[in-house]
């Protein structure tokens, strides 16, 4: 390497160092459609971003996947399915402050409702469904009449906030299980493709 070589790549290597890279959240690509579609979720441990992601396969991976907290402009889209875990009988409080504070843009691309919960291990009832989403999810988005599905999830200690864990540990006949279901995740993303094309939401 000449002298003149070696500056200038010892200058761009420090330049390199210095010039803040721009961080980019996961990106899932979405394969070409004539609609854009987006799946938003949110998650503690991950089976609702599981269920997200399968939802969009079940749709031949056309919708773009997003945790809340990566604050998507969702404007940009024609479609958006929502969801999220549940704790406590709620989805996460960022999920709820995203979808209050984007009521708007929502209101005429919601083509979907999901939440993963444990059920204790129990089979979802009508009554589960309208607990986390009728008098829940489409509370706080203020929008009905569309495709809705709850999944039973997974729990994993190990990852679990520490305190959380503990907790956790301590309750009588808890243990680590999974239920979450990739053939029902992509049922439910063929469900919503479907009714997309007969219904309007209310
Ligand atoms: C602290 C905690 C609270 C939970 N609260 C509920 C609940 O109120 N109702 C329910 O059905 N499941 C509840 N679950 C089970 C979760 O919804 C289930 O594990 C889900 O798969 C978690 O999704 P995630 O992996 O995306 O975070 C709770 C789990 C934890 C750890």
């Amino acid at each position: 390497m000449n002298k003149r070589t070696f500056i200038k790549t010892t200058l761009v290597g420090i330049a390199a160092i210095f010039v803040p890279h721009r961080s980019k959240a996961l990106e899932y690509y979405p394969r070409p459609s004539d609609k854009k579609w987006a799946v938003l979720y949110s998650t503690w441990c991950g089976s609702a971003r599981d269920a997200g992601v399968w939802i969009s396969e079940g749709m031949d991976g056309i919708a773009n996947v997003f945790d809340v907290r990566e604050n998507p402009d969702l404007s940009r889209y024609d479609y958006v399915i929502v969801g999220g875990a549940i704790r406590a009988g709620r989805v996460s409080q960022e999920m709820q402050d995203y979808l209050s504070r984007n009521r708007e843009i929502l209101k005429t691309r919601l083509r979907g409702y999901f939440a993963v919960c444990g059920n204790m291990m129990q089979p979802v009832t009508p009554e589960v469904t309208a607990r986390l989403i009728d008098k829940h999810l489409a509370v706080i988005c203020g929008v009905t009449g569309i495709p809705s599905k709850v999944f039973l999830g997974r729990i994993t200690f190990g990852l679990m906030e520490p305190d959380v864990r503990e907790q956790m540990q301590k309750m009588p006949g808890i243990k680590e299980y999974d239920n979450l279901k990739r053939d029902e995740c992509m049922a439910f993303g063929k469900e919503v493709l479907a009714a997309t094309s007969k219904h309007k939401p209310t």
